[in-house]
């Protein structure tokens, strides 16, 4: 027993629990994430091409099949949704999304045309891994997004990746979700090298992940802000968070970082469905979290935050750091949380970070485990 508590201390370094040295790794998990496969030009900062050994073999049989599914639970599944619509954009192939324990219960259609992205951070999900068996049976060509080397899912599928994050102890899976995107932000570029017409936006995105890290460390720096935040917050019942388009990932894995550690109510919302019921919800007591980066529909997101306000919501903006025309209809000077600007579908990335370390807070405040909440387990291997 205390041999264990002791090298789960020297595990943990400088932290005092591992949710928050996993969170505070993510740009060096990156970084692991992209070495080897972002190759860069002699001056060692430009990328010239995204390489991925593992998938060589497999490109054309992706770009010629006729749909990609991408499936997972929980975190990984939110990952899925982060990913979808660059790979949409990018291969100009239809993206579905499913959850695994679904795809058994509905028998999904799948075929042998199909291309099915597995992601799972220990690879050792049981609803993951019957839904791969299920695909494999159904003639579908499987790829692996997977952090542990040599687990089921690793081993089960045809190809794939695996995220190099380095090993993720708390049951909350932070730095395995950046790293995810990540690795499957390169597939997505790798899919599409041959595309003339999407080279600017490949350069892009690109110069985007060679700067990523760096960024990353930069919204690590809303630490203490997000310690005040959760002070604030920590005595609330609940805490809904909206996003739309390539943040609807962030507000559905904020709330479920929320929810799981915190043990806090909290539900992310697709903003886009506000007046479609959660409106009614709205009034001056309960706090918001609305995610307001500049992308496309960022138009669209301020006049969401402008009818919020206009029934007095206590609204916390997630905003981009040059950006100060939002700022008015913050509640208060820790309510506006500014992170670095990076290109569109990088910047889920960057805005998960601030809540996750206010996850982390709160849930200290709160007096609850950190690395191992009530009821849960790291890795879920029972159907
Ligand atoms: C995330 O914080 C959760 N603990 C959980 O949703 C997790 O992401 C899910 O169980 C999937 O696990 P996997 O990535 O290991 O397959």
């Amino acid at each position: 027993e205390t041999l264990t508590m002791e090298v789960e201390q020297i595990m943990k370094g400088n932290y005092d629990h591992f949710m928050k040295k996993e969170i505070h790794e993510q740009p060096d998990a990156m970084t692991q994430t992209m070495r080897g496969r972002v190759v860069f030009e002699p001056d060692g900062k430009t990328v010239q091409r995204v390489f991925i050994g593992g998938m060589v073999d497999y490109l054309s049989t992706i770009r010629r099949s006729r749909r990609i599914i991408l499936c997972g639970c929980g975190t990984s599944y939110h990952s899925a949704i982060a990913i979808r619509s660059l790979m949409e954009e990018l291969t100009e192939l239809p993206v579905t999304l499913e959850l695994a324990s679904d795809v058994l219960d509905r028998q999904c259609p799948f075929f042998r045309d199909d291309s099915i992205i597995f992601i799972s951070q220990s690879g050792e999900t049981a609803d993951t891994l019957r839904a791969l068996e299920y695909a494999k049976s159904k003639g579908a060509l499987c790829i692996g997004i997977v952090n542990v080397v040599g687990s089921a899912i690793s081993r089960a599928t045809d190809c794939g990746i695996h995220i190099n994050a380095g090993a993720e102890i708390g049951v909350a899976s932070t730095k395995a979700y950046t790293c995810q995107i990540t690795a499957m932000v390169l597939l997505t570029l790798a899919l599409s090298e041959d595309s003339r017409s999407l080279h600017d936006r490949r350069m892009e995105i690109m110069r985007g992940l060679a700067d990523l890290p760096d960024n990353m460390r930069r919204a690590l720096e809303l630490d203490q802000q997000m310690l005040s935040l959760a002070k604030t917050l920590v005595n609330e019942n609940s805490l809904l968070l909206f996003g739309r388009g390539f943040n609807y990932a962030t507000a559905l894995e904020g709330a479920l970082k929320v929810k799981e550690v915190a043990l806090l109510h909290s539900e992310g919302i697709l903003a886009g469905e506000m007046k479609h019921g959660p409106l009614a919800l709205v009034d001056d007591t309960l706090p918001l979290v609305v995610i307001a980066t500049r992308d496309s529909s960022y138009v669209k997101q301020k006049s969401v935050i402008e009818q919020l306000r206009a029934r007095d919501a206590r609204c916390i903006l997630i905003v981009g750091e040059n950006d100060d025309s939002l700022d008015q209809y913050a509640c208060g000077k820790d309510m506006i949380i500014r992170v670095p600007e990076v290109a569109d579908c990088l910047q889920p990335l960057i805005n998960i970070v601030p809540l996750q370390l206010l996850s982390y807070h709160l849930t200290v405040l709160r007096g609850h485990n950190v690395d191992q909440p009530r009821n849960l387990a790291k890795s879920v291997t029972v159907e």
